[in-house]
């Protein structure tokens, strides 16, 4: 790790002296952050010290440099970009297209005819790389300040994109340790497959449209006019080479260069090999194309370059192409192919996706025949029907998805796809979720693609707590059709399960134990086991302490149940969905004849007592001398508070244990309440009359 650092700490009230200090620090953690991946500051740390240097600059704007990180959102919406020459025409390289080690055999044959090498000369020394699926991109620094950024255009000029590529943390605005009068340093702009597919889902979510893949969603954030939109898109870089150089003396060696632009705190892909030859080359293509599929971003093949830059010179170019490079594909991650239907898969959380039924095509490494279609507002976005020739994209671990069609004139009307009002594996009602978005399965109990995940659900700790009776079990109950519902469950001898794997001796004596243990339950688990869509364990408990009973909640109209605080339309048409159908009281009667029980009535909703917590967020952190998360969660809740995840300025209450993290840190730095066990005990304790009106 380098020392350039943490003057800032030191304190110098000089504002010249000050203002470098901290352009330093925010410069090196900034490359920790987001080059290295390898952050040794507190975010708040380095929000301080950002705030710090802005407030200086904004007292003192001769001060301002252009390399300061304060600079890296700035500007204004463009009129359109302004067009830039290259020093040094960016040129591409030629591409081989033969998948198959051929492609590098040929390569080295023509380096070695060029190069006039005899068959008895040592092999050529490669330098392999990936090839990035991007956009290249000039990034120019004089005096090792970032002055000028600009996309490959034709070749001889492209356009001035500065005030975007700033905005992409990776890229330093000034070169560590570089004080040569030029430095270009060329590379690729791409987005990373996890930034690309959470950003498709924030599309999804507000009703945006989708970017196909990571390369259109990268160009489109390089070329958008206004900065604040590009800021919001996450690109990363890496270099692969230089365009003009003044002032600096070039290393021997291709590889060299790189590692000379890593130590300059330019990102350059660890990924990469100096290779001997074309079995060198070969080794390389077939060892990256194994891991294509694990790395984070899309590659396209990998490229070869003559690592010396002296055979490099005497190799030259033809054609606009250097004859000392070449890019080397692998097969493509999106190919084309016909939509013969559209299936609905009912996934495990009963989650109804359009399912495209596919030509077989191969594409990304392998064939495919269903790809998603995501859900009904994107199908139709989409404006795909069967019969279209569609655009299938299948890279990494990514499920296979149609991303577009081929806009061409249909031979016939076909009319549009439309959602089923019935789940296509149980015949339950459909409904609507997520603001519209989502098509769901509304018999989770009965329905035969979400039984392993009901069985788990009923079975899990918050609800009837069924202890042993975990993934693996329930996998083969389900698939040897042992059971087929949840009353399933209390029908099972010992014997049956004893028959099963793994479950010989005292495992299903465990089993059979804890599932009757399980029968004494209270209203509230019973409820959240269900599994009824829109209720969690949060509007379970509401529902048990509204209603006192059961048959009070299945009888409830639809005003009664938005009565009830937290529940509203959309849960109230769920939980009136769920109990209107015949198939779900079927179950619950036959639970209830299996002997599951639970204190209703009156009595139930007199223990819940007073609500100090009412209204109320609280945070745990940390572990508490006593009480288990559980445990504390459970009286909190019941004094009916509710328990966050996260710290923020709604939080009212923090009940910190030993070794809490960064959970206290930021309370502290919100300034809100900070308890120990014995404070949350405390409040509990205070036994306030219940509020008229509930705050929400
Ligand atoms: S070298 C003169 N190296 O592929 C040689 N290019 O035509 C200049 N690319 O658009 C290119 N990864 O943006 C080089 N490791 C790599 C690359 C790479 C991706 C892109 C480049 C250009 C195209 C090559």
């Amino acid at each position: 790790m380098r020392s350039a650092t943490i003057a800032p700490m030191s304190f110098n009230p000089d504002p010249t002296v000050r203002a470098a200090a901290l352009r330093a620090a925010l410069q090196h953690h900034a490359h920790l952050y987001y080059t290295l991946d390898a952050p040794t500051l507190p975010d708040a740390e380095y929000d301080k010290l950002f705030q710090e240097l802005q407030a200086l600059e904004s007292a003192h704007p001769e001060l301002l440099t252009a390399d300061s990180p304060t600079q890296r959102v700035i500007g204004q919406v463009l009129p359109g970009f302004t067009s830039v020459r290259h020093a040094v025409a960016m040129l591409s390289i030629r591409t081989e297209t033969d998948t198959e080690p051929s492609g590098a055999l040929s390569f080295d044959g023509r380096v070695r005819r060029e190069l006039e090498l005899g068959p008895d000369a040592p092999p050529v020394e490669y330098a392999a790389e990936l090839k990035f699926d991007g956009l290249a991109i000039n990034l120019r620094y004089e005096a090792g300040v970032l002055v000028r950024a600009a996309t490959r255009g034709d070749g001889e000029s492209g356009e001035d994109v500065t005030q975007n590529i700033r905005t992409i943390g990776q890229i330093p605005l000034r070169l560590q340790g570089v004080t040569a009068a030029v430095i270009e340093v060329r590379g690729e702009v791409y987005m990373r497959r996890d930034d690309f597919e959470a950003l498709n889902e924030r599309q999804r979510a507000r009703l945006q449209k989708t970017f196909v893949n990571p390369r259109n969603a990268a160009a489109g954030a390089v070329r958008q006019l206004d900065p604040a939109i590009a800021a919001q898109r996450p690109l990363s870089f890496f270099a692969y080479g230089l365009g003009e150089v003044v002032g600096w003396l070039l290393p021997d060696t291709h590889s060299g260069l790189l590692d000379a632009l890593a130590a300059m705190g330019v990102p350059v892909c660890a990924d990469r090999a100096v290779v001997a030859g074309a079995a060198g080359l070969v080794a390389f293509h077939q060892a990256m194309g194994a891991k294509r599929d694990s790395l984070p971003f899309d590659i396209d093949g990998v490229v070869y370059k003559v690592n010396s830059l002296e055979l490099q010179r005497r190799l030259g170019f033809v054609s606009r192409e250097p004859r000392w490079a070449v890019a080397h594909k692998y097969p493509a991650q999106e190919q084309l192919t016909r939509l013969n239907a559209i299936d609905i898969q009912v996934g495990r959380t009963g989650k109804l996706t359009p399912v495209a039924k596919l030509e077989p095509v191969f594409v990304g490494g392998t064939t495919v025949s269903n790809a998603t279609l995501h859900n009904l507002f994107e199908l139709r976005r989409k404006g795909v029907r069967v019969g279209d020739t569609v655009i299938v994209r299948r890279a990494g671990d990514v499920i296979p998805e149609v991303v577009g069609r081929v806009v061409e004139p249909r031979a016939a009307y076909v009319p549009n796809f439309r959602m089923p009002r019935q789940c296509p594996a149980c015949g339950s009602a459909v409904l609507r979720e997520q603001g519209g978005l989502a098509h769901c399965c509304s018999g989770g109990l009965f329905c035969p693609a979400q039984r392993k995940q009901a069985i788990l659900h009923f079975a899990g700790r918050r609800a009837l707590d069924i202890e042993g009776l975990g993934d693996k079990l329930v996998d083969q109950l389900v698939d040897a059709g042992v059971i087929t519902s949840l009353p399933g469950l209390y029908k099972m001898g010992l014997a049956k399960w004893a028959a099963l794997d793994r479950m010989a001796g005292k495992s299903a004596q465990n089993i059979v134990d804890a599932l009757e243990k399980s029968k004494q339950t209270t209203l509230a688990r019973f409820l959240f086991g269900l599994g009824i869509r829109q209720v969690g364990e949060a509007t379970a408990k509401e529902l048990a302490r509204h209603f006192g009973t059961l048959d009070a909640l299945m009888t409830a109209s639809f005003e009664q149940l938005l009565e009830v605080s937290d529940v509203g339309p959309i849960v109230a048409r769920s939980i009136q969905t769920f109990f209107a159908q015949a198939h779900n009281r079927e179950v619950l009667e036959q639970l209830r004849a299996a002997g599951i029980t639970w204190a209703e009535g009156a009595g139930a909703q007199a223990q819940l007592g007073p609500r100090p917590l009412l209204g109320k967020t609280l945070v745990l952190t940390g572990s508490l001398p006593t009480l288990s998360r559980d445990a504390a969660k459970d009286l909190i809740e019941a004094a009916g508070g509710k328990v966050s995840g996260s710290v923020s300025k709604k939080t009212h209450f923090v009940v910190a244990g030993e070794e809490a993290g960064s959970k206290l840190d930021k309370a502290r730095e919100l300034g809100l309440v900070v308890l120990d066990e014995a404070g949350l005990l405390a409040l509990l304790n205070e036994a306030q009359p219940e509020p008229p009106v509930l705050s929400s």
